[in-house]
């Protein structure tokens, strides 16, 4: 697309080919975060936050969440600690890209049968990150100084996961466009087959807890762009029998 990025357009107006608002600005250049300095957010900029959060939209304007901040120093490196203990119990069986032959031989079976099951959880990109996480190579929270627990209450209206989506990006936007930086982390659940985190949390029906997010100053060194699909778009502006005409969005 054709966007000018020198100069930012007013909120509220449109004219083809004009530059980016702040409000499209941010979200084009938002990006995950993984490297945080020490010191938290304040806790006004984390209510602030929290605030976009609670803003969100939701199915029958059933609002299925309740947020949790962890910013104790202790916890977080206990939470780190058990994260990874979890993970790494499950790679031992389960990474078949490490180890002898008859160790990857007896993990494939138990991967396969595993990603039957939980095929999303499983997924080449959380497995390859578990792996990672396994050998020592990479954090689970990147260390971050504030998590956002999404916890969702799952008697919300038609889809409450998504809800939590929707709420969860709200917040990200916000943390960007006052000058923090955040990361989704999925990887959260892996804390759930451990009762005393389930028990401090609170997490029992209706509650669920499946994503966080992970907060705070970002060092200057932040990831590169992640590429992005472009994607073929049907567009359906005739009559009722007529063929959608397609564009390609992000060429
Ligand atoms: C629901 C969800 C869960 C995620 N979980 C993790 C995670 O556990 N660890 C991590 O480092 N990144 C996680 N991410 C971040 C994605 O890897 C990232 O959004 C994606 O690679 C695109 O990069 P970008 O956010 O910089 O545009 C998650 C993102 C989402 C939306």
């Amino acid at each position: 697309m054709n966007v000018k990025y020198e100069e930012l357009s007013p909120l509220g107006t449109y004219e083809e080919g004009m530059p980016w608002n702040p409000v499209e600005k941010i979200i084009v250049e938002r990006r995950s975060i993984r490297s945080f300095k020490k010191e938290p957010l304040p806790d006004s900029m984390i209510r602030r936050i929290l605030e976009a959060g609670r803003f969100a939209p939701s199915a029958g304007n059933s609002q299925p969440w309740r947020f949790i901040v962890v910013k104790s120093r202790e916890i977080l490196a206990e939470m780190e600690k058990d994260a990874i203990r979890v993970i790494k119990f499950f790679m031992f069986f389960l990474d078949y890209t490490t180890g002898n032959r008859v160790r990857r031989i007896i993990a494939r079976f138990y991967a396969a049968v595993l990603i039957r099951i939980l095929p999303n959880e499983l997924h080449p990109v959380p497995f390859g990150l578990m792996s990672q996480i396994a050998q020592g190579k990479t954090p689970v929270f990147h260390a971050a100084p504030i998590l956002i627990l999404l916890v969702e209450d799952r008697r919300g209206v038609s889809n409450p996961p998504m809800d939590i989506g929707i709420c969860g990006q709200n917040m990200v936007l916000a943390a960007h466009s006052l000058g923090a930086g955040a990361c989704w982390i999925g990887l959260i659940k892996v804390l759930m087959y451990l009762p005393k985190w389930r028990k401090k949390f609170g997490i029992k029906y209706p509650y669920k807890l499946d994503v966080c997010l992970a907060m705070g100053w970002q060092k200057p060194k932040a990831d590169g762009p992640v590429p992005r699909e472009a994607q073929v778009v049907e567009w359906y502006d005739k009559g009722l029998n007529d063929p959608p005409r397609t564009t390609k969005q992000g060429e």
